[in-house]
């Protein structure tokens, strides 16, 4: 069976659970989310730890956001880890983005739109003239424009950010959740992995509705890992 369109957060403040966890899961998870707390905890050896034990591909979720040649100079920093994407703010602008782009030219550097976590009050008190998917969209353009090669967006704007940046950037979306996952955690505006692949996203970023599973051994990971992933290839 391929491997299905999934990027695993792998959300652990634990190396060894961290690599449990990919052992478990990579037969059919493509990508392996690292965060800052992955990476700030554990570094590029824990990063290097991570794909030693899988031929999937590495997300570095650092969500960089400074000045054009701070953000070039980070980027350069962890290309040798040779991440497939690597994260940046997109409202640090296009010279910014740019910037990412030219130092890491192996990597899809990967403009984060508007996070989820924010409310339409939240996006209006910092100041976006515009709400959350309008912003949202105005954001991926200048992402793709500068050279991003994906874009990280909610669910609900998968669509329209689809028919704005056109067929190839790559739509990775977090704020999935199975349809037999019973709450929605801290993910308030949810879609089902096949529907959001349906509207447009080329990734899902799943996390607790698979990792969660862990507390009942790394066959049950595993089993709900290709459970989610049958429903996606
Ligand atoms: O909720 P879940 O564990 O599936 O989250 C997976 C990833 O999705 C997290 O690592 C985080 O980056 C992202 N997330 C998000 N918005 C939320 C919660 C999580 O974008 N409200």
């Amino acid at each position: 069976m391929p491997k299905a369109p999934i990027v695993l957060a792998v959300d652990t403040p634990e190396l060894a659970t961290a690599i449990a966890w990919v052992k478990a899961t990579q037969d059919h998870v493509s990508v392996y989310k690292l965060g800052l707390e992955f990476y700030l905890t554990f570094g590029s050896d824990g990063v290097k730890a991570i794909k030693d034990v899988t031929d999937s591909d590495i997300f570095l979720d650092l969500k960089l956001h400074d000045i054009p040649h701070t953000v070039s100079g980070a980027a350069k920093a962890v290309s040798h880890l040779a991440p497939r994407f690597l994260t940046v703010h997109a409202s640090g602008g296009e010279a910014m983005i740019r910037a990412a782009v030219e130092s890491s030219p192996e990597t899809h550097i990967t403009g984060v739109t508007i996070l989820t976590s924010l409310s339409e009050d939240d996006v209006s008190s910092i100041g976006f003239e515009k709400n959350a998917l309008d912003s949202a969209v105005g954001l991926a353009r200048i992402a793709v424009t500068a050279g991003a090669g994906a874009i990280v967006c909610s669910p609900l704007e998968i669509a329209a950010i689809r028919s704005a940046v056109g067929s190839a950037p790559i739509i990775i979306t977090p704020g999935v959740r199975p349809a037999d996952t019973a709450t929605g955690d801290d993910q308030v505006r949810t879609m089902t992995p096949k529907a959001a692949i349906s509207s447009g996203a080329n990734f899902v970023v799943i996390g607790r509705p698979i990792t969660q599973s862990w507390s009942l051994g790394s066959d049950a990971m595993r089993e709900r890992a290709a459970y989610i992933a049958s429903e996606l290839i």
